[in-house]
């Protein structure tokens, strides 16, 4: 993608990517805000935090952010959404961004002007390489005129200027609702000879920024409605950024991720680049997550961190490494972001040394039980199976084919003129995956990935019904939660989030501990799950009476209201929350009524009564010291 003849004299490393751009946007009046954690505090719908603006989404739509209306930060972000181009050159499932926001402060020419002046003066790019895309316009919004004006301004020329639909620039919401809006993307030519025209259909022109215009809100049901305020959301991948800024072909050349390339290089026999790259990724992103305190599971989260480890230890094999060697990587993963994060190392080693084990005792044998199941079957073409994969839509066609159980009745697809036969004869089915994941505890994609080396097809869809036949419990897991996103802030999550607030306190008055505290919580539509430091289980007795005291401040109809205050007064009055990594001075708490009062950033119903009635339907141990509760409303 990015080709490697030219030289740029303003190559720099990631750290200073990300001191320059926080220095500008300071300079520019903007506060810095927190690196987030991976998993979001309060945003329980989602399973990681995929881009600078997910913690943010409450202030876009309107509440005020305690740091004022100008923010910048570094973000960590998972997304696991492309975790099957992962080996590419620009693919990664963790990576850092950049970013700036407008909180209804200053909008397109605004950004547009800081991002050319950061680009151009800052990190000195050649104006001449820079060509930008702006929205063409549609029955939602308007074509971006504004922008491309300001660019104009600026002076880049028209016919670098393109206007292209919403597939392309058009940002958000992360999930089904939310902030949303046309966008305007910068891109660098990374090529020779700088042609006159910008082309983004060209892969030499790299897409380095992303100012996003968030004016809309997606609603329910479809369509977009304007927002209480017109918001800025910017976006600067670091890796890609990096690589761009010094000419380099991929981002696993730029300086943290060429420590892990080479610590890998040293303990591996084989020389695929592809498997290198794939243990550098996977591996750091399973550190973050870790970091997190995550562990590997069979659910959700646990269930991401499992499949990364598990798939760079395979592709270990594939580079001939005998021995255990996660730990190795991870360590070099301690030592490249020592400076800018900090890591509960033993934790990690310890969580990554113990799924290595495990692991590698049945891999060896479920390699052979795979050979076994796949000596019988026969191979599709190896041009047909290309041609296959090719399509741009082949995931669709063969999932929908899958899906079907009529499916049988037309299986030839036109394009790739494969027969029902070839794709009968070339099907690991559902039971045969189920036996390798069951007892040798591969992960679905890892037998895709296995078969797709085979040109071989699985059967995910009859896979996942023995799944769910065997295992009701991991239906969550595999119900495409693997991809990350916002679900949404709907209003069954929001009541069930106030609902939340009135249990801590509940707890806090039945069991009299005022220590009680969250340790952790996890909202979907249908449910709420609370964890909570409490040393034994409760009474039916005493989860009777949590159950009333909640339905009681229900029943009375309290106000749900929210307050800036003081950091440092929040605790003096009282206000529930934890306290770690809060940004600046001042802090949002919420109060409901004189029941409760907690630190929380929303979003939340306006009166307890729209929660008509709550129940609690399971109290059982989370982990050493912490109970968990599960809980619905009518
Ligand atoms: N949210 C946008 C993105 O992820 C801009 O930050 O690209």
């Amino acid at each position: 993608m990015f080709l490697n003849f030219f030289y740029n004299p303003f190559a720099m490393k990631s750290s200073e990517l990300k001191k320059k751009y926080i220095e500008f946007f300071k300079k520019k009046g903007h506060k810095e805000i927190i690196n987030a954690p991976l998993v979001p505090e309060n945003d329980p719908t989602v399973l990681f935090t995929t881009a600078g603006m997910h913690p943010l989404v409450p202030f876009l739509l309107g509440e005020k952010h305690p740091a004022g209306k100008r923010l910048v930060n570094v973000q960590k972000c998972i997304r696991t959404g492309d975790i099957d181009e992962v080996g590419d050159e620009v693919h990664l499932t963790f990576f850092e961004m950049l970013g700036n926001w407008s909180l209804g402060d200053y909008f397109k020419e605004g950004a547009i002007k800081m991002s050319y002046e950061f680009l151009t003066e800052v990190l000195g790019l050649d104006k001449n390489r820079i060509g930008v895309s702006c929205f063409l316009g549609d029955e939602d919004a308007e074509r971006d005129n504004t922008s491309a004006n300001a660019w104009e301004k600026l002076g880049i020329p028209k016919e670098r200027i393109v206007f292209l639909g919403k597939e392309d620039n058009w940002w958000g919401p992360a999930g089904n609702t939310g902030p949303c809006g046309p966008d305007t993307e910068i891109f660098y030519y990374a090529g020779k000879n700088i042609p006159k025209k910008f082309n983004p259909r060209d892969k030499k022109w790299v897409e380095i920024w992303n100012d996003v215009f968030m004016e809309y809100n997606k609603i329910k049901g479809g369509g977009v409605e304007l927002l209480e305020q017109k918001n800025v959301d910017t976006g600067m991948g670091i890796e890609r950024t990096v690589a761009v800024l010094n000419g380099f072909s991929d981002v696993y050349e730029i300086d943290v991720l060429k420590s892990l390339m080479e610590k890998v290089s040293k303990i591996a026999r084989g020389e695929d680049v592809r498997s290198k790259r794939i243990i550098v990724d996977h591996l750091r992103a399973a550190a973050f997550i870790l970091n997190e305190g995550i562990a590997p599971s069979n659910l959700e989260r646990g269930y991401v961190l499992r499949r990364l480890i598990r798939r760079a230890i395979r592709h270990g094999r594939l580079l001939g490494i005998q021995d255990r060697f996660c730990k190795e990587i991870v360590k070099e993963v301690f030592i490249v972001y020592k400076w800018n994060y900090f890591f509960r190392e033993q934790f990690i080693l310890d969580e990554v040394g113990k799924e290595e084990e495990k692991f590698a005792s049945t891999l060896e044998q479920g390699l052979k039980i795979t050979e076994k199941i796949f000596s019988k079957k026969t191979p599709i073409k190896k041009e047909k199976y290309l041609k296959l994969m090719q399509l741009p839509n082949h995931v669709e066609i063969l999932k929908d084919l899958w899906n079907k159980k009529q499916a049988g009745k037309d299986y030839s697809i036109k394009e790739a003129k494969i027969s029902k036969k070839e794709i009968d004869k070339a099907i690991i089915t559902g039971k045969e995956g189920f036996l390798l994941y069951q007892s040798y505890g591969f992960p679905a994609e890892m037998i895709i990935e296995l078969a797709m080396e085979k040109n071989l097809l699985f059967h995910r869809g009859g896979f996942r019904m023995e799944l769910e036949k065997h295992q009701e419990l991991s239906r969550t897991a595999m119900a495409g939660r693997f991809k990350s996103g916002l679900v949404d802030h709907s209003e069954k999550t929001t009541r069930l989030h106030t609902a939340t607030h009135l249990l801590l306190q509940a707890l806090r008055n039945i069991l009299g501990d005022k220590n009680i505290i969250q340790k952790g919580s996890n909202i979907t539509a249908d449910r709420l799950r609370f964890d909570f430091n409490f040393p034994r289980k409760l009474t039916d007795d005493e989860i009777k009476k949590i159950e009333g005291e909640v339905n009681e401040q229900i029943i009375k109809g309290l106000e749900v209201n929210w307050k800036e205050v003081k950091l440092i007064d929040a605790k003096k009055i009282g206000i529930t929350g934890v306290f770690e990594h809060k940004y600046g001075d001042r802090v949002k708490a919420y109060f409901i009524g004189d029941y409760s009062k907690e630190l929380c950033s929303g979003p939340h119903v306006t009166n307890t009564n729209e929660l008509r009635k709550f129940k609690i339907i399971k109290e059982e141990s989370s982990s050493a010291g912490v109970r968990r509760i599960k809980a619905v409303l009518e």
